[in-house]
């Protein structure tokens, strides 16, 4: 059966020592309970090393925010798949709507990336989600429905299976304006519906498709409940741990 995961998404938030307290603090909080999730803490690739350190491994996995599209070699500045993978990293978040508006990522280029997040054996936190204007027009299914199709479809249903999907409606994203339930259940089921026509209801079934934007302690619990909705990716609150804590124990 698919798995509960609560992801953090830090963004560019917390210095490198910030960063340790934090993963600590979130760690000593969750130390005495039994999470009905999985806790992922996606960090800024400067922290990565020093998170996986300071976090409980069975309960808590830690995210890079980016892989560049390519191997190696002579691009200033990027990180590669490879070299998240030896930080002790176990997933990726690919596609965030930041990442595909500021620095023009596109679906060929997320194509790329999920590929090579694959294969050196990360597991991408893949975002998709539409703008408000693309909700105004009802394009939404449409343009959530492309981004899976030109990013990910060219996966076998073996690979497809190691991704985990995050709905993440740009107009939502840190603007305080959630998804309302029904509107997160309604995109989830169809976001499904989608994948058993590709792959089938087993790999269907067995994909965790989360939901971002204006996530927090006080909708958590409401959004979690829907039958499509199997966790969250966390901005804004996952920077404070009592916050964070909240949205976890959600389930
Ligand atoms: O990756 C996380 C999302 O962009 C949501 O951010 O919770 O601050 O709205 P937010």
């Amino acid at each position: 059966m698919r798995q509960n995961i609560v992801a953090g998404n830090w963004k560019m938030n917390k210095t490198l020592q910030e960063g340790i307290e934090l993963a600590k603090e979130v760690n000593s909080l969750v130390a005495g309970i039994s999470p009905k999730c999985k806790i992922v803490l996606g960090t800024p690739f400067t922290h990565i090393t020093e998170v996986v350190k300071a976090v409980d491994a069975s309960k808590i996995g830690v995210a890079a925010q980016n892989c560049a599209d390519k191997v190696s070699g002579a691009y200033t500045g990027e990180i590669s798949a490879s070299m998240v993978q030896s930080t002790g990293a176990q997933y990726v978040i690919l596609g965030h709507s930041e990442r595909r508006t500021y620095y023009g990522e596109t679906n060929a280029i997320l194509k790329e990336k999920t590929d090579l997040a694959l294969a050196n054996g990360l597991t991408p936190i893949f975002c998709i989600g539409e703008v408000l204007a693309e909700r105004e027009s009802n394009k939404h299914f449409d343009v959530v429905k492309s981004q899976i199709e030109e990013a990910l479809f060219h996966l076998s249903a073996e690979a497809f299976g190691k991704i985990v999907l995050a709905y993440e409606p740009v107009w939502a994203i840190g603007t305080g304006k959630t998804a309302s339930s029904e509107q997160a259940q309604e995109m989830h089921a169809f976001i499904r519906k989608t994948l058993v026509a590709k792959y089938g209801e087993a790999v269907a079934n067995n994909t965790s498709i989360l939901y971002g934007g204006s996530c927090n302690a006080a909708n958590a619990k409401e959004l979690f409940a829907n039958p499509d909705v199997d966790g969250g990716l966390i901005g804004g609150a996952s920077l404070k741990a009592a916050d964070f804590l909240a949205i976890i124990t959600a389930f």
